[in-house]
């Protein structure tokens, strides 16, 4: 079988990582027999830089006419400065509202070979943490009107609005049930509800949507709770459920517990077209162009788009196992370095998987 993507490098580390990324699912989609071919497209700081526009719209167009998209991070100071429409940050927000991206899915977890990097208690590390937070990524405060600073009374005031509607709410939900009927068929929705209306629609629509998945159990959290859960008793979530603010902000808590932000793969769905998948990590500017950052999280977020966006389920898996087999080979990029194990870089360490790939079977 023939798949095309459509390639968004971004800014920062993004070429390098996306480089490695590229080369472990090209080996494994041809390991199992298929085809993939790229498009690149600008995105972020480096479409500023070449167009004046965060997402040309010559780049919506190459991801509307993919299989999948492939992103790596944008942003970085030197954009920081930019009028708020023109940030990378809106090329990301846009390319999500654009192809209607409303579920983000952020596994999270502990891998065995990294238990010495995790941040966590060691009594609570062996526990053990493997969650993923489902999170509704095109509505809330990142895309509610009104918004923008204006005078009010005489006063600038900064104006956000927090919006979801029943649709909204429902749509998500489902995704976060069927997500937890893969897994340990447990979702608990994170809300904050004793404050927001939006939350109170939230918890009213989750419970409704329950209903129809009685096999799997609903619990209900406010998101303050929640952040102090994941560092205390992280065991405890199968699946997160919560909205587009709230899951930014879990959604990096729960992946820097694990012990590098630069390990953890995404994927961002609409209800077709072509999915985005992404490392849950940004740009890292401060490293950028220097063979340091950790490919890991991008690879991985390879193996999600072979899963989940081209239905290549066992290309997936091999190169899954392949970064595993890489970390318990000792191999470690800076992020993630154990005294006694061994430092490579980014180049390096995606070279390693490949070979793992390529050995496979
Ligand atoms: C993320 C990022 C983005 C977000 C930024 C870069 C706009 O933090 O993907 O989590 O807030 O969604
Ligand atoms: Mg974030």
């Amino acid at each position: 079988m023939k798949k095309h993507i459509c390639l968004l490098e971004g800014d920062g580390i993004g070429p390098e990582i996306l480089a490695q990324g590229v080369d472990a699912i090209t080996t494994a989609a041809r390991k199992t027999g298929h085809e993939l071919t790229f498009a690149k497209a600008l995105i972020g700081g480096a479409a500023l830089d070449a167009t004046g526009e965060p997402l040309p719209s010559e780049t919506v167009e190459t991801c509307r006419n993919a299989d999948a998209v492939y992103l790596a991070a944008v942003g970085g100071p030197k954009w920081d400065a930019a009028n708020p429409e023109k940030r990378p940050e809106k090329g990301l927000l846009g390319i999500r509202k654009s192809l209607g991206l409303f579920a983000n899915l952020r596994p999270a977890m502990l891998m065995p070979e990294l238990a010495g990097a995790c941040l966590l208690h060691p009594k609570t590390a062996a526990e053990g943490l493997d969650l993923i937070v489902v999170r509704e990524l095109t509505g809330d405060v990142y895309f509610g009107e009104p918004r923008g600073i204006i005078m009010r009374d005489g006063l600038r005031t900064g104006v956000n609005t927090m919006l979801y509607t029943e649709e909204g709410i429902r749509r998500i939900a489902k995704v976060a049930f069927e997500t937890a009927r893969l897994r340990r068929k447990k979702v608990c929705s994170v809300d904050k509800s004793n404050v927001l209306e939006t939350s109170r629609l939230w918890r009213e629509v989750v419970i409704a949507v329950h209903k129809d998945y009685g096999d799997v159990e609903l619990s209900h959290m406010y998101v303050d709770n929640a952040a102090m859960q994941l560092v205390r008793a992280p065991s405890q979530f199968d699946v997160i459920l919560t909205g587009n603010l709230f899951g930014d902000i879990l959604s990096d808590e729960a992946a820097v517990i694990t012990g590098s932000l630069g390990m953890l793969p995404s994927s961002a769905l609409g209800d077709d077209g072509p999915g985005l998948f992404e490392p849950t990590h940004g740009s890292a500017p401060d490293i950028a162009g220097q063979d340091k950052a950790n490919p890991l999280a991008a690879i991985l977020s390879g193996a999600m788009l072979l899963r989940l966006g081209l239905n290549i389920p066992e290309a997936a898996s091999l190169v899954e196992n392949a970064v595993r087999q890489a970390l318990r080979d000792g191999f470690r990029t800076f992020d993630i370095m154990e005294p006694g194990k061994t430092l490579v870089g980014c180049r390096a360490m995606g070279q390693k998987v490949i070979e793992n790939i390529g050995k496979a079977y």
